[in-house]
C-alpha cells in the first residue's frame, strides 16, 4: 500500500465541540472517557500534576479504534491548550475523607477553584462553564464571581447525581426498570438535599400512591448520604461513575441543546424566594447554558426545607468568602 499519514496529529477541525476537563481525578478522567467514547466532543484533560494527565489521554487515545471514535483526547498542564472549548468543566479539587463533611473542604478547594475558573475563562472566553468540585453550590458561586459570567452560563452539577441516586433506589425497591423511574431532587448537593416524591413518578405514577412514607423516607435519606455511604465503603475517594455520567448528561444537553430539564445548581434571582446564590432547581440546559428555570408549586414544608437548604448555602459562602479574603 503506497498511502502515507503525513500528521501523526491533523489539525483539529473547529466544527467539533470542545470540552475542556480542569482536574483529571477519577471523576475528570470518567469524564473524558464518557465524552470521547460516546463521540460527543474533543476533550482536553488538565491537571496540575505533570504527566498523568498526558498518561490518561494517552491511554484513552489507544482504545480509539477498539471504542469506535474518532475523538481527540489531550493530556495538558497548559491552560492555553483549553482555548475555544464550548464548555469547561471544573472537577479540580480535593475529594471527600471518610467522616468528613462537604464543607469541610471550602479551605483547601475555594482558592483552586477560582484559580482554575480565572484561568480557563481567559482562554475560553464564551463557554458554558459547569462547577463540580465541593461542596459545589458554594464553589458555584465563588467561580461565578471570580469569572463574573453571566449568571445563565455557569451551574453546578448535582441534582442531576442526587436525582439519579433517587431514581435507582426507588427502581430497586419497587423491581422496576430505572428507565420508567423519574425522580426529582432540589436544594443544595449535601444534608439539606430535597427530595420530592410527590414529583417522582413511575410511569407517570405518583411515587406516593406506590411506597408508604416511610419506605419512601428511607429511599430519601439513603439518596442524601449517597455520597457519603460510597465514601465510607471506598475509603479513599469517592464515587466517580455516576457523577461522570451526570455531568456528561449536562454537558450533552448543552452541546446539542436538546433543553434537557434536570435539577442542577441555578443562580436564583427570586424563584422560590431566594436570590443571589447558586441552588439545586429543575432547570432547562441548552447551547446558552441555563435556558431557564422551573419553579414548581410547593407545599409549605417544602417550601421551608428549600429555605433551610439556601440558609446552609448562604452561610458556607460566607466561610468560602473569608478564606478567599473577599470579605
Ligand atoms: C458525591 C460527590 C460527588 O455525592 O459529592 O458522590
Amino acid at each position: 500500500m503506497n498511502a502515507s499519514v503525513s500528521s501523526p496529529s491533523p489539525p483539529r477541525d473547529r466544527r467539533q465541540s470542545r470540552v475542556s476537563i480542569v482536574g483529571a481525578g477519577k471523576v475528570g478522567s470518567t469524564l473524558a472517557q464518557r465524552i470521547a467514547e460516546k463521540n460527543l466532543a474533543d476533550v482536553v484533560l488538565l491537571d496540575v500534576v505533570e504527566g498523568w494527565p498526558q498518561g490518561v489521554a494517552l491511554d484513552l487515545m489507544q482504545a480509539r479504534g477498539l471504542e469506535g471514535h474518532d475523538r481527540q483526547v489531550v493530556g495538558t498542564n497548559d491552560y492555553a491548550d483549553t482555548a475555544e472549548s464550548d464548555v469547561v468543566v471544573v472537577t479540580a479539587g480535593r475529594p471527600r475523607a471518610p467522616g468528613m463533611d462537604r464543607n469541610d473542604l471550602i479551605k483547601t478547594n475555594a482558592g483552586i477553584v477560582v484559580d482554575a475558573a480565572k484561568r480557563a475563562i481567559e482562554r475560553s472566553p464564551d463557554a458554558i462553564f459547569i462547577i463540580v468540585t465541593n461542596p459545589l453550590d458554594v464553589m458555584t458561586y465563588v467561580a461565578w464571581q471570580a469569572t463574573q459570567l453571566a449568571p445563565h452560563r455557569i451551574v453546578g452539577m448535582a441534582g442531576v447525581l442526587d436525582s439519579a441516586r433517587l431514581q435507582t433506589f426507588i427502581s430497586l425497591e419497587l423491581g422496576v426498570s430505572t428507565q420508567d423511574v423519574q425522580a426529582m431532587v432540589l436544594g443544595n448537593h449535601g444534608q439539606q438535599m430535597i427530595s420530592l416524591p410527590r414529583y417522582c413518578t413511575v410511569k407517570g405514577i405518583p411515587l406516593p400512591e406506590l411506597l408508604d412514607a416511610a419506605t419512601i423516607d428511607r429511599l430519601a435519606e439513603r439518596t442524601r448520604n449517597g455520597g457519603t455511604e460510597i465514601v465510607e465503603l471506598m475509603q479513599r475517594g469517592g464515587a466517580y461513575f455516576a457523577p461522570a455520567s451526570s455531568i456528561y448528561t449536562m454537558v450533552e444537553s448543552i452541546l446539542a441543546d436538546r433543553s434537557r430539564l434536570v435539577s442542577a445548581a441555578a443562580y436564583l434571582q427570586g424563584e422560590y424566594g431566594i436570590e443571589g446564590l447558586f441552588l439545586g432547581v429543575p432547570c432547562r440546559l441548552g447551547r446558552r447554558g441555563v435556558e431557564q428555570i422551573v419553579e414548581l408549586s410547593l407545599t409549605n414544608d417544602e417550601r421551608h426545607a428549600i429555605q433551610t437548604s439556601a440558609a446552609s448555602v448562604r452561610d458556607n459562602i460566607e466561610n468560602a468568602k473569608q478564606v478567599l479574603g473577599w470579605s
